[in-house]
């Protein structure tokens, strides 16, 4: 009997690819870039499970023109990108990749809201430049973290991560707003207080975003958030763009009414809002907050056992439609 098909859309660890092949015969992608919609739908034609990344869009035309398709399994803990409510319509399986990259994604978020803080991409370029003639004591003077308020909007598995490392690590009260807060049990530990949105972008020093990308969370920060904050304060992005309005954003970096962001994720990525790129008071990275070489083998496996599962009827580890 042959085996089923399945499709690795994304170009990753080929010893882990190899634990899919006494199951399915497995097809991959080797370009190391997504692939285009229209080619990713003519390459699941009679694939019965399909490995994503958060590059890929699943929608309900793509169920629709690939109906052999039985599992997506997204090697991310975000799934924005795929129609979970088409697939479940569907008969079709999804799974993503949580836990595995919380403590990695959560020292990125940190690592970019002290670099942030400390203007450290800012002063490295000064330095590069060759435009460094002197010390000075104001020179790249930052804002402090160790002690600042902690500000965490989204206080999930990641959120809370990077709230203990505030509290325990630089003695930060931390303040945060989540739809419903946290048991009492649990905020302790954190050293962590439920406030109202507005109350959080008031008394932040430092902001780090965690909320999932969803139509409720679009904008959630906007002018109007932004306008709350103080102008010695930073915000630190590393949920999904899209949850901060970036021109908002922008505008006010550059009129000052905001210190300086740090930025993981942008609205429209790998496309920057071109306001941003000519800020100085922002650090830019490549939507890499889970991008080390353990995490990210980590969240592979876990994809790939999800497939397994999937169609060879074991119960998939982290499905979200079981
Ligand atoms: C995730 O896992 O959601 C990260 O953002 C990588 O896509």
């Amino acid at each position: 009997m042959s085996k089923p098909k399945v499709l690795v859309a994304v170009n990753t660890f080929s010893d882990i690819v190899d634990r899919l092949r006494p199951h399915f015969d497995v097809e991959t992608n080797e370009t190391d870039q997504p692939l285009p919609y229209d080619e990713l739908i003519r390459r699941l034609q009679g694939k019965a499970g399909v490995y994503v990344s958060g590059s890929n869009r699943i929608d309900d035309a793509l169920l629709q023109a690939c109906p052999d398709l039985r599992a997506v399994c997204t090697m991310a803990v975000g799934y924005n990108n795929i129609d979970v409510p088409a697939c479940t319509a569907r008969g079709v399986l999804v799974s993503n990749a949580p836990d595995v990259l919380t403590e990695t994604t959560a020292d990125f978020g940190f690592a970019l809201m002290m670099a942030t803080a400390r203007r450290i991409t800012e002063s490295e370029h000064f330095l590069r430049s060759g435009a460094w003639k002197h010390w000075s004591v104001t020179m790249f003077a930052g804002a402090d973290v160790h002690g600042a308020t902690l500000g965490v909007l989204g206080m999930g598995r990641i959120g809370a991560a990077i709230a203990r490392r505030g509290h325990l690590g630089f003695g930060m009260p931390v303040l945060y707003h989540n739809r419903s807060p946290l048991p009492a049990d649990q905020e302790a530990p954190l050293g962590a207080t439920w406030v109202e949105k507005d109350e959080l972008m008031r008394r932040a020093d430092h902001l780090v975003i965690v909320v999932p990308y969803s139509p409720s969370s679009h904008h959630l920060v906007a002018e109007r958030d932004l306008a709350l904050m103080k102008p010695t304060a930073t915000l630190t992005n590393i949920a999904r763009g899209g949850v901060v309005d970036d021109a908002a954003l922008a505008r006010a970096l550059k009129a000052g009414t905001l210190a300086a962001a740090g930025l993981d994720v942008f609205e429209g990525e790998p496309s920057v809002h071109p306001e941003l790129l000519t800020c100085s008071n922002v650090v830019l990275t490549p939507h890499i907050a889970s991008a080390t070489v353990a995490t990210r083998r980590a969240m592979s496996n876990l994809a790939v056992d999800n497939l397994i599962a999937a169609l060879t009827g074991g119960t998939p580890p982290t499905a979200l439609n079981p």
